[in-house]
């Protein structure tokens, strides 16, 4: 099909298919296509409106981008021999309705408005799909918790045995966490969603176009005011792999736990067989590929910010070509965070966690010697460095028995602990990982007491956030039905 009609005025000569490939942007811009027709809709509608355009001309128009509306842009558009989807469309009006039609399309726009406009709508809606998967994560994690609020863990520091918690309290902590990354990308949200439109190429133009109008038509919350920043500017697309980048570093550590944690030293969980695999030559092995496979995946979402951030670094205002070089990467970015973190909603829901297994290491390596020196410091009023100090030597000596710890004492007090009174079920009843758990009660903390009350919060903060979300998908959909019925409307 057809020839690409941007370059036929200015340029001559044939390029070779090496070339054309290297300069187009086709293949990326697959994902942006659908927006892209958005696009062009309510650029026509706002000509129209203007008056720049005249009424025939309109619902030629807008008959031929709704046909593309409804039954999908066909495979010809996106030939290589066009730079771009915008081209392509663009050629495929006036090859349709002839030039003194389709060739009024691009009247006071430019290429630089209009992608930078579809990247805007395709990311609002990756950031609105992003959203719904840490919902329902979030939501497995909390159900998690509330079946193993009596699921007694060690927890670890330096990945050594430092003190008992519960499964419920590890779970909450990564559902806190994923609260976070919702937070931040519903606050990126209003800075992605506004209209570059009617910036042009930057200087914005003489025709009278009305950018409010296009910005509600297509759901954006307000332009971007200055038009130079407005085609120049792709700091809401870093922020967005920003984002994603915090998130995947979390879900980096939580799949590590889960693939240590998978090991047959610690025993921890079974992951559904559905998330492992075998080995071609070992056939007993049952590995945690899918987990391994997410802790990557951050590095590709990493890169893809990395690889966007120093695409746009050091460039002139305003639009450069570079800019054309982010899209694969943004949209490699968010895929890649998309697809991990619904996968790891699954492997969670599916996976079983071996109970005897983390109670049997819960007070292995003294993990309540913290509580003996605490027992000290409120029993005998000990400074706590001291108390620290004592139970630390007897930690040295051997086991947390009477004998070591009179031995530590007087070493470091003159004075031995039994000879104040203190006895052997003194020091078994302060060592007990049962008791040391229900002493957690401070906000935040293991104790059956905080965990519940940590869920009712936890689960209070994702009914609001679901409502917001919804609300957010709710005027998005309202928009862009409103506008889909108008053009219609227009065009009949
Ligand atoms: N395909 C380009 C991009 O993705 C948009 C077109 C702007 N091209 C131009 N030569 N000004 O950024």
């Amino acid at each position: 099909m057809r020839n690409d009609v941007v370059r036929r005025g200015r340029l001559t000569g044939e390029r070779s298919g090496e070339m054309m490939h290297f300069l187009s942007s086709m293949e990326a811009d697959r994902h942006l296509a659908d927006a892209d027709v958005l696009v062009d809709i309510a650029h026509v509608m706002m000509l129209h409106k203007q008056r720049i355009i005249e009424p025939g001309t309109t619902k030629d128009l807008l008959s031929t981008l709704l046909r593309l509306y409804d039954d999908g842009i066909p495979e010809s558009v996106f030939g290589e021999q066009f730079e771009d989807i915008h081209a392509g469309i663009e050629s495929f009006l006036i090859e349709g309705s002839g030039e003194e039609t389709g060739g009024r399309l691009h009247s006071g726009r430019s290429r630089n408005d209009e992608v930078a406009a579809c990247l805007r709508i395709r990311i609002r809606e990756d950031i609105l799909r992003q959203l719904s998967i840490l919902c329902r994560l979030r939501g497995v994690l909390l159900s998690l918790a509330a079946d193993h609020q009596g699921t007694v863990m060690p927890g670890f520091t330096h990945f050594q045995h430092a003190q008992p918690t519960t499964l419920a309290h590890y779970l909450l902590s990564y559902e806190q966490a994923f609260s976070r990354d919702f937070e931040r990308l519903m606050e990126a949200f209003p800075r992605v969603n506004r209209s570059p439109l009617g910036a042009a190429a930057f200087a914005s133009t003489g025709f009278p176009v009305n950018r409010e109008y296009t910005a509600d038509l297509l759901g954006f919350d307000g332009v971007i005011g200055n038009t130079m920043d407005a085609v120049a500017s792709r700091d809401f697309a870093l922020e967005v792999l920003a984002d994603l980048s915090l998130l995947m570093v979390t879900v980096s550590r939580l799949c590590e736990d889960l693939i240590l944690w998978s090991s047959a030293f610690i025993r921890f969980v079974s992951l559904d067989d559905a998330f492992c695999s075998t080995s071609s030559i070992m056939p007993q092995k049952k590995n945690p590929d899918s987990a391994e496979i997410m802790r990557a995946k951050t590095g590709s979402v990493l890169g893809a910010f990395m690889t966007s951030a120093a695409i746009v670094k050091a460039l002139p205002m305003s639009y450069n070509r570079d800019l054309q070089e982010l899209t694969p990467s943004l949209i490699r970015g968010v895929q890649d965070a998309k697809h991990t973190t619904g996968l790891l909603a699954d492997m969670l829901a599916s996976a079983s966690f071996d109970t005897g297994r983390m109670r049997e290491e819960a007070g292995r390596g003294n993990a309540t010697a913290t509580d003996l020196a605490d027992m000290l410091v409120r029993r005998f009023g000990f400074p706590f460095r001291t108390a620290h100090s004592i139970v630390g030597r007897a930690v040295q000596k051997g086991d947390l028995i009477l004998a070591n710890l009179d031995e530590a004492a007087i070493e470091i007090t003159g004075s031995s602990l039994s000879s104040r009174g203190l006895s052997a079920p003194d020091i078994a009843a302060s060592l007990d990982v049962d008791t040391s758990l229900q002493e957690k009660r401070a906000t935040g903390g293991p104790a059956k007491v905080a965990v519940a009350a940590a869920l009712e919060d936890r689960k209070k903060q994702l009914a609001l956030d679901r409502d917001l979300l919804e609300k957010r998908k709710e005027q998005i959909s309202a928009s862009i039905t409103a506008l889909i019925r108008e053009a219609r409307r227009i065009a009949s």
